[in-house]
């Protein structure tokens, strides 16, 4: 989604996956050790490079899209010459993908392990949207940020210096009971308004609509083609970082799997059912 909103005509998305991961382990992991910073190292070049190749060989929609409206601003002196471009284009691939992923992710496994809120957005569609910034509360991709201290100050007594580095927890935040009644209970039509799982302040998430979008789309899309939708198997196969939270893979199984030939041949399934993976 985030490639075609950048305008981009193709996007390996091997690669792409592999830069991202790379990208996300060195950032997620507090102290990355020589082999997380060369790997992210690597990533972040080929991705610049990659960019740079895109532009030169206007390999990009130049009617609409981001990255067109990036290199008009560049042109016309919005954007200063050098690197910015390239870094706002990583910038925007990277955190419009990595983070969304997550969310897609542990939004459908949550739902699915609590069913009545499956079964409840089954039958109430208009939950889906109160439902997305619940789920993005219960359990955010991005568990906290950082910021430095610009003055001396003490917060719940502890003495904080100008120049700290200081990481607020936005997931213990969005469970904080002073704010949330029953902030460990998963209430779909809680009325709150957006959690801090977007961050706050000047540099909070520009992605924010386009997220809480997709996966409102996703979680419609699962449920009128996958009513059944359930756990294939629980596995732990969460992602190893403290700062996102997500999965490797979730496998899951439509429930009522029909075999690919008797589908055919009993002429029950259309063409584009069988190629979107309804059926097997
Ligand atoms: C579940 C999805 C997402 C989550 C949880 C998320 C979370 C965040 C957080 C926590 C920040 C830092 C805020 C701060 O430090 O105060 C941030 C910044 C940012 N996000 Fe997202 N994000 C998501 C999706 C997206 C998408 C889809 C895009 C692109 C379209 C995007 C682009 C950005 C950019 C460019 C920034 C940096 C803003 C700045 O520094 O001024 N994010 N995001």
């Amino acid at each position: 989604m985030i490639a075609k909103l950048l305008g981009l005509s193709h996007v390996d998305q091997s690669e792409f996956l592999t830069w991202s991961a790379d990208l996300a382990t060195f950032i997620g992991a507090g102290f990355p050790d020589e082999d997380q910073t060369q790997r992210a190292l690597r990533s972040i070049v080929e991705m610049g490079r990659y960019f740079e190749s895109v532009i030169r060989d206007r390999r990009y929609s130049e009617g609409e899209g981001l990255l067109g409206v990036l290199v008009n601003a560049q042109q016309s002196g919005q954007i200063k010459e050098g690197p910015e471009l390239l870094a706002q284009c990583a910038m925007l691939l990277f955190a419009g993908h990595e983070t969304t992923r997550h969310l897609l992710g542990t939004a459908v496994y949550w739902l699915l392990r609590h069913r009545r809120t499956w079964e409840a957005l089954k039958s109430d569609h208009s939950l889906l949207k109160s439902a997305a910034r619940e789920l993005l509360r219960w359990d955010s991709p991005v568990q906290y940020t950082g910021r430095r201290a610009n003055c001396d100050f003490s917060l719940y007594g502890m003495q904080i210096r100008r120049g700290d580095l200081v990481l607020p927890l936005i997931g213990a935040a969005n469970r904080d009971p002073e704010r949330y009644e029953d902030p460990d209970e998963l209430r779909l039509d809680r009325q709150v308004g957006m959690p801090l799982s977007f961050g706050s302040g000047p540099h909070v998430c520009i992605g924010a609509t386009l997220t809480l979008m997709e996966v409102e789309a996703t979680i419609a899309a699962l449920l009128r083609r996958w009513p059944d939708l359930q756990i294939a198997e629980e596995q732990d196969d969460w992602i190893a970082s403290p700062l996102y939270r997500g999965f490797v893979s979730l496998p899951l199984w439509p429930k009522g799997i029909v075999q690919r030939p008797v589908a055919r041949a009993a002429g029950c399934v259309s063409d584009s059912d069988l190629d979107c993976g309804l059926v097997y």
